[in-house]
């Protein structure tokens, strides 16, 4: 089959659906692929790099399956082919005219933002690969027009305090803003209504500004929902309180189905310091701030600046195109099972029957949307009934996690104590000195382990595991005692336990190595 790819028709948009790394993944599967001229030239890919890459150069007229970012207009529509294929950005619960449209054409169309929220789905989720992006870039428009550094000096010309930063709503977007805006220096404080958030925001060195209230409680779905009056007035006392200190802004706050919750009013905006920066990323859903302009840059008469893209993932092109075009490379091999260049609709799994907006079968186009509901987060489902949150104080605690009671707690303590003693007493000499060792290891272990963050444990299990070479000093005993004395058999085992011994130590500190690795920034 043919693909093609489309230059996009929006005025502004720079991102294409295919890069020339993707394009050569798209042969790989079995397909051929065209490009329209130009199609790349916002993104930095030019026409010579699709041809080095294995795509021919011309219109889609005879294309299978065409991909696009956006969704195609009309004219580009009319010059498809009968029974054509079109994967793109449809936003078909937002654009009831768009998704009429479709169904009258001799077309299948599949919406890539209508990936279902799944485990399984995440390497085509393009509402997150595009939140990414859009989360960091945020953060270098608000960079770009913030007077000051994000991070805090001491120079010779003075002390430099680090910018502070608050973004509203930890979820995709949210995170990413939180992790650039980090790791530029600044202070970064975060909220969101979904409690379970918080250790994502302290994971990358932010602060969790909880808001208590009985309304709050872990999300079934994933993502948040409306919030009651309670909640609301909450939220605002900590905004009011939170503006008058912060310097910078990110609100990423949305509700699905429903217009983003107006969090900042003009008050707000009106108390921050002159040269604040708020970055409104909710603006397309009808803004998280009082007085945002969408698409554009107002300065408020105090000196605030609030920006109202809503374009932030495609002002980063070269990069949003790679990731969407990998979303789309993604999606064609869940939809090529053969890897024959054969694209083939299966509506029996969730993903394909998510996708898709209108199925062209039998010469007749059925309207497929809106799918099925799917359950997105069963997990969540399972830890939001009997764990954080207001909500769940008011049910009893479930027994597995109980706390012990301090009284049973001591008397555990007292009879492993007996049992040890009484083992000390009973054992013959040499075993008493190994039953002491044995007990100092597990207290001082304890302790130490006790100190080590949770995201090291895994690490620290690697090193032990390297120490347990301590394996290979008995086999070297054993050796030269069977050396002196005689006996193949003691011989060959120590060979064998220095073997595995020695295995256990270069592993581990290799495996430990690659994980420390991972937590260094350099
Ligand atoms: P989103 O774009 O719908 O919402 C953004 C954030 O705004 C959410 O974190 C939400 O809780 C927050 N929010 C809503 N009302 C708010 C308020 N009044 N104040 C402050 N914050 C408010 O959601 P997004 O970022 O697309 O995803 C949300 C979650 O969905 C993720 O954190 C993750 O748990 C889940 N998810 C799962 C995926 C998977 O398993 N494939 C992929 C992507 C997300």
């Amino acid at each position: 089959m043919l693909i093609g790819v489309l230059n996009e028709a929006r005025p502004g948009e720079k991102r294409v659906a295919a890069t020339p790394a993707t394009v050569s993944q798209l042969l790989k599967l079995g397909y051929d692929v065209e490009v329209e001229p130009g199609a790349g030239a916002g993104s930095s890919f030019s026409d010579d790099a699709y041809s080095a890459a294995g795509a021919t150069l011309g219109d889609l007229r005879a294309a299978d399956v065409v991909l696009g970012v956006n969704a195609p207009t009309s004219t580009q529509l009319d010059g498809l082919r009968p029974g054509a294929t079109v994967i793109a950005i449809l936003s078909p619960a937002l654009d009831a005219a768009l998704v009429d449209e479709l169904a009258e054409r001799p077309l299948t169309a599949l919406a890539m933002d209508a990936v279902p929220r799944i485990s399984r789905a995440q390497s085509l989720d393009v509402l997150s690969s595009m939140a990414n992006i859009a989360g960091y870039r945020a953060v270098i428009e608000a960079a770009n027009v913030f007077g000051r550094f994000f991070t805090g000096q001491v120079t010779a010309a003075g002390k430099v305090p680090p910018a502070r930063v608050l973004v509203v709503g930890a979820g995709v977007a949210g995170l990413a803003a939180i992790g650039a805006a980090g790791s530029l220096g600044a202070i970064v404080r975060a909220t969101d209504p979904r409690p379970e958030v918080g250790d994502q925001v302290k994971s990358l060195g932010g602060e969790y500004l909880s808001i208590e209230s009985p309304d709050v409680e872990v999300s079934t779905t994933g993502y948040a929902k409306e919030m009651g009056e309670d909640y609301k007035k909450r939220e605002a006392e900590l905004y009011a309180e939170q503006c008058r200190d912060v310097d910078i802004i990110i609100t990423t706050a949305l509700i699905p189905g429903r217009p983003a919750p107006r969090i900042i009013s003009a008050e707000m905006v009106a108390s921050m310091k002159p040269g604040s920066v708020i970055v409104d990323m909710a603006a397309q859903n009808g803004g998280n701030v009082e007085g945002t302009v969408t698409d554009e840059v107002i300065v408020t008469r105090n000196g605030v600046t609030i920006i109202g893209y809503t374009d932030l993932a495609g002002r980063l092109p070269a990069q949003a195109s790679q990731l969407y075009g990998t979303n789309l490379v993604n999606l064609l091999k869940l939809m090529t099972p053969q890897q024959d260049g054969e694209l083939v609709l299966d509506f029996d799994d969730v993903v394909q029957r998510c996708v898709t907006v209108v199925r062209h079968v039998g010469g007749r186009s059925e309207l497929t949307w809106p799918p099925p509901p799917v359950q997105v987060s069963a997990a969540h489902a399972a830890a939001a009934e009997g764990s954080t949150g207001a909500a769940a104080d008011e049910s009893p605690p479930s027994a597995a996690y109980a706390p012990i009671s301090p009284g049973r707690r001591l008397a555990v303590v007292f009879a492993g104590a007996a049992l040890l003693f009484g083992l000390v007493a009973i054992s013959p000499a040499p075993l008493q000195v190994h039953l002491t060792v044995f007990a100092l290891a597990i207290v001082i272990g304890f302790y130490v382990i006790g100190q080590v963050h949770h995201a090291l444990h895994t690490p620290l299990m690697s090193v032990t595991n390297a120490i347990s070479g301590v394996v290979v000093v008995a086999a070297l005993l054993q050796f030269g005692y069977a050396d002196q004395h005689g006996g193949g058999g003691v011989a060959v085992l120590s060979f064998v336990a220095i073997l595995l011994a020695s295995i256990n130590i270069f592993g581990g500190f290799a495996v430990t190595r690659r994980m420390l690795a991972m937590f260094s920034r350099s």
